[in-house]
């Protein structure tokens, strides 16, 4: 980006951790920043002498971001999470300091996609348990029981990004799409939304879930769900464990009432690489199991690390705060340096969310004999921010009032 901010970008410094992709690095130094990259998780005091000096810090989901690590990184200005997850950060301490933390949930979109596709195939020729049987030395050539999926029915649970691309690939296939949502959505191709839940589950020949864990999703494929669908079809889900009753689900299977499923996610999922899996589903013919890696690709992990790292690029140079998930989201133009030589000044101004704020600022600047040409105000809980592009003028001494205001959180200033 071509505008400068008021700090040297070559001193903007950057600290990534546990092996975030290269192509984020690689995007920060194209922007001139200092990239310092790590490939582990740092505990809380390493991660705290990491911090001190760095004004971006970006972590995937293992590293914890403390209270005592955000009061310590006096610089940070914004956190990145390079996953689709935010709890590992304080998001409350992060936003009260002014520091937007940033996410990539939509980067992996494809790579659910096209596992739920292989998946259905797989399930409908019952490839996983052939390849097992295979491996045991067992050569079973037989017709039965596999299936085209061309001119069968799937059912999505869930049309936003994951189900709608599901949606196009499967049409791609010859299937015919229908699907369910508690939106009104556009159907893609031929894809056709039907009115519930229940007529999804009566007409398809494989169900895939791609909804949100939600208080109105728990649970919401159990016995008697499962009892509408059609005999012998089959259910897959890659959204999350809570959304299928287990249990249920298990007993459909061992009674041969399904005809299999694919699961990638589940209700209690182990912690770490070395914890054992336990599920009433181990060992059922025609369940195919993967470890939570519907989204784990590199494609994706280089998507989401461009992704999150244009984010933070963006927050730094123009304070754009959009994709932020604990201040608000403000959406900037870039600023207008036509015609002003490009000395215009650009406030970022984060404060708390209180009464009387924004004309205490209005006053100071007018007291200045500064004109406001643009100001963009979103308030989010209890933090505001505001970004006022203003003549060009004296920005130092406008920032150092700014600051005096004892609601201020943080001001920034670029030109
Ligand atoms: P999205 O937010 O784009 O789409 C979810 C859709 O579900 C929306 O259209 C929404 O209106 C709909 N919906 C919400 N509640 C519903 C209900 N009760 N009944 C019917 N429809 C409902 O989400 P996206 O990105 O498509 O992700 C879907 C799921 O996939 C999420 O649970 C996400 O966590 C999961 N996921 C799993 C991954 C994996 O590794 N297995 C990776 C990425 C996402």
């Amino acid at each position: 980006m071509a505008s400068k901010t008021s700090y040297p970008k070559e001193k903007i410094r950057a600290v990534l951790l546990e092996g975030v992709h290269p192509a984020g690095a690689a995007l920060l130094r194209d922007e001139g920043f200092q990239v310092e990259t790590l490939a582990g998780a740092p505990d809380e005091a390493k991660l705290i002498a990491l911090v001190e000096k760095a004004h971006l810090l970006g972590v995937r989901s293992r590293t914890q971001v403390t209270p005592r690590v955000l009061e310590a990184a006096r610089n940070l200005l914004a956190v990145g999470c390079f996953c689709i997850g935010t709890d590992q950060v304080d998001l409350g301490v992060a936003g009260r300091r002014g520091v937007p933390v940033f996410n990539s949930p939509f980067s992996n979109t494809r790579s659910v996609a096209e596992l739920t596709i292989a998946e259905i195939i797989a399930l409908h020729r019952r490839l996983v348990d052939k390849s097992t049987q295979m491996h045991a030395g067992v050569w079973d050539k037989s017709a039965a029981g596999a299936h085209e999926v061309r001119g069968r029915t799937l059912g999505i649970v869930g049309y936003g990004h994951i189900g709608s691309q599901v949606s196009v690939l499967a049409e791609a296939l010859g299937m015919r799409v229908i699907y369910h949502d508690v939106l009104s959505k556009m159907p893609l191709g031929n894809a056709r939304q039907v009115k519930s839940l229940g007529d999804l589950l009566r007409d398809a020949d494989v169900v895939t879930l791609h909804v949100p864990a939600s208080a109105s999703t728990r649970g919401m494929i159990g016995a008697a769900q499962i009892k509408k669908m059609k005999p012998g079809s089959y259910l897959v889900n890659n959204s999350r464990g809570g959304v299928v009753q287990i249990d249920a689900l298990a007993a459909a299977l061992r009674e041969e009432r399904l005809g299999g499923a694919a699961l990638d996610v589940f209700p209690v999922e182990p912690a770490g690489k070395g914890e054992g899996f336990e599920s009433e589903v181990r060992g059922l013919a025609n369940v195919i199991l993967t470890p939570h890696v519907g989204g784990s690709t590199e494609e994706a992990q280089a998507a989401i690390a461009e992704d999150a790292c244009t984010k933070l690029i963006r927050f730094v140079n123009v304070g754009t705060t959009t994709g932020a998930v604990n201040v608000p989201e403000v959406e900037l133009p870039a600023q207008d340096r036509e015609g002003d030589g490009g000395r215009a000044h650009r406030i970022l101004h984060f404060h708390q969310n209180v009464p009387g704020v924004l004309s205490k600022m209005h006053a100071l600047i007018a007291g200045l004999g500064v004109n406001i040409n643009a100001e963009y105000l979103r308030t989010r809980d209890d933090v505001g921010y505001v970004v006022l592009d203003v003549d060009p003028t004296n920005g130092r001494e406008v920032l150092e009032r700014l600051r005096s205001i004892p609601e201020t959180i943080r001001a920034r200033l670029l030109w």
